[in-house]
């Protein structure tokens, strides 16, 4: 069974009461819940940190483990060169890493237009609310098919 990592940066632990009106009334509770449900025969491990270097071990874990990543760099997303080398380091090695957003932050403030993290993934999906997380989860399943 493949197996993936669902890794979230950064005041996503308060998904639910966070700015209900850009990221809905869902905690991460939920999230784990919609994605078990899809009973997509991967092995799948959702974690939340809002310390950059806790994220950036997860991911030297998923290379060690050939894990696939779904990623929600959060804030990250805009500044943090650290992470990107590590997404880098994980992609470069063979490995699937989606970048995803549970908002469009091309549609938000100017600062949230760049990611650093984009040129280094896969791939990336924004704007589709949880069902990011699940296209992403779809797509790393054909590709592991
Ligand atoms: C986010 C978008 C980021 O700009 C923001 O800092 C987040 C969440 C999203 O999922 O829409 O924390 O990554």
């Amino acid at each position: 069974m493949g197996k993936v990592l669902v890794l979230n940066g950064p005041n996503l632990g308060q998904l639910g009461s966070r700015e209900p009106e850009v990221y809905g009334t869902q905690d991460l509770a939920a999230l784990r819940e919609l994605i078990v449900a899809e009973d997509s025969g991967l092995d799948i491990d959702l974690r939340q940190t809002d310390s950059e270097a806790e994220l950036i071990g997860w991911l030297h874990e998923a290379k060690q483990s050939s894990a696939s990543v779904i990623l929600n760099p959060a804030a990250f997303t805009h500044y943090s060169y650290a992470l990107r080398d590590a997404v880098a380091m994980f992609t470069a090695a063979g490995h699937i890493l989606v970048e995803i957003h549970i908002s469009n932050p091309y549609s938000r403030e100017e600062f949230r237009h760049n990611s650093v993290i984009s040129g280094v993934s896969t791939g990336v999906i924004a704007g589709f609310g949880f069902d990011s997380y699940l296209l992403a989860l779809e797509l790393i399943r054909r590709r592991l098919g």
